[in-house]
């Protein structure tokens, strides 16, 4: 791939018109959101989208979400607006939540992942509607990073990652959700939620005045095959969501997760520490609480990446209630570790 001089953009007008050429010239831009950055291109060009591919190292069968600025463009990506869409899009956008819907023929198939559905979303970020608006187009938007790394949440966390294999970087604000959008499928009889998030399962079915499932595939835990960063798809284990196959997130470092009653997770946590840096290893806490797991949600991604850049050789974290947006962060929590938990009893 050849190294382009990727620049780092403010949110003006003049900036965005800018950003918005390099999208209508099939250009790859990376745009803020409130969940984590995206890496934008225009939706409806192949040759962009195949590019998006290959600056993430993506496998081409994890399907793309589709960014809009206006419900409006909902039926340039499908013929389906059902009510109970119509109720989320009221309820939540511009917002973190992506609704999966039958797919036009015109959305190119290479967004899709080979599907006949579309995955799509109105991100609350003033700069983003106003990129989407200005170009005209709707946008893919993976997560700006490279893929298994964690997911971005600064212009500086997507530089790392992709300097020099993407067009631009336009600088906002730092992303306050701070995990990728809940990901709804609506094209069956019960809405199904295929990634959770910072929108609730709860607070999805209040919006709607009916039951919403989860992905039973979400709960279980995989098994994580060497190589390729594929976990092994198993009887138990097919997911809906192509993207929650893939091993994600994965720190350098070896990860633990504490499970158990906070005090006695305090007190193991605090005795392996102790044990580990007497035997000369680096170790790094993450401890987060049940009342608060939005802000675990905001910081998880990016102290991973802090880690990173350290010579931490473990990382201990303390286990969230599966449950709300502990479920969300567990989910995530889950993958960065391998599955490597201590139950502490
Ligand atoms: O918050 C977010 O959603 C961020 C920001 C940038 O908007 N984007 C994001 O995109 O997380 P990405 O590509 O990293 O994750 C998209 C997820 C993947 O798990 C993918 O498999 C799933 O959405 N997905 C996309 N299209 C789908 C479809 N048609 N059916 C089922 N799952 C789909
Ligand atoms: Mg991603």
């Amino acid at each position: 791939m050849s190294t382009l001089d990727t620049r780092i953009l403010g949110t003006t007008e003049e900036e965005i018109k800018l950003a918005a050429e390099m999208i209508l010239r099939g250009g790859l831009v990376a745009f803020p959101t409130e969940t984590v950055y995206g890496l934008g291109a225009d939706a409806l060009n192949e040759e962009a989208v195949v590019k998006v591919y290959a600056a993430k190292g993506r496998p081409s069968d994890n399907p793309m979400i589709v960014h809009i600025s206006e419900k409006s463009q909902m039926g340039m990506l499908t013929d389906e607006i059902t009510d109970d869409m119509k109720k989320l899009m009221d309820a939540f956008w511009p917002g973190p939540l992506t609704m999966v819907a039958l797919a036009k023929p015109e959305v190119p198939r290479v967004v899709t992942g080979g599907l006949d559905t579309v995955a799509i979303r109105m991100p609350d970020s003033k700069p983003t509607l106003d990129l989407i608006s200005v170009s005209g187009c709707p946008l893919v938007g993976p997560s700006a990073n490279l893929s298994g790394h964690p997911s971005p949440t600064t212009a500086n966390h997507v530089d790392d990652d992709l300097h020099g294999r993407i067009d631009a970087i336009i600088q906002g604000p730092d992303c306050r959700v701070g995990i990728e959008s809940t990901v709804i499928d609506m094209t069956g009889e019960i809405p199904m939620v295929l990634r959770p998030g910072i929108v609730t399962v709860k607070e999805l079915s209040e919006a709607l005045g009916k039951e919403v499932t989860i992905d039973p595939a979400i709960l279980k835990k995989p098994n994580i095959a060497a190589g390729e960063g594929l976990m092994e798809t198993d009887e138990d284990y097919k997911p809906k969501s192509p993207g929650m196959k893939y091993k994600h997130y994965a720190p350098k470092a070896e990860m633990i997760i504490f499970r158990g009653d906070p005090e006695k997770v305090r007190l193991a946590m605090a005795e392996e520490k102790m044990e580990r840096v007497q035997f000369g290893q680096r170790v790094e806490v993450l401890v987060y609480d049940n009342e608060h797991p939005e802000q675990a949600a905001k910081e998880f991604f990016a102290k991973l990446r802090e880690f990173d850049k350290t010579d931490v050789d473990v990382i201990f974290a303390t286990a969230l209630t599966e449950d709300g947006v502990g479920l969300a962060v567990m989910n995530r929590m889950f993958k960065s570790a391998g599955y490597n938990i201590r139950e502490v009893k």
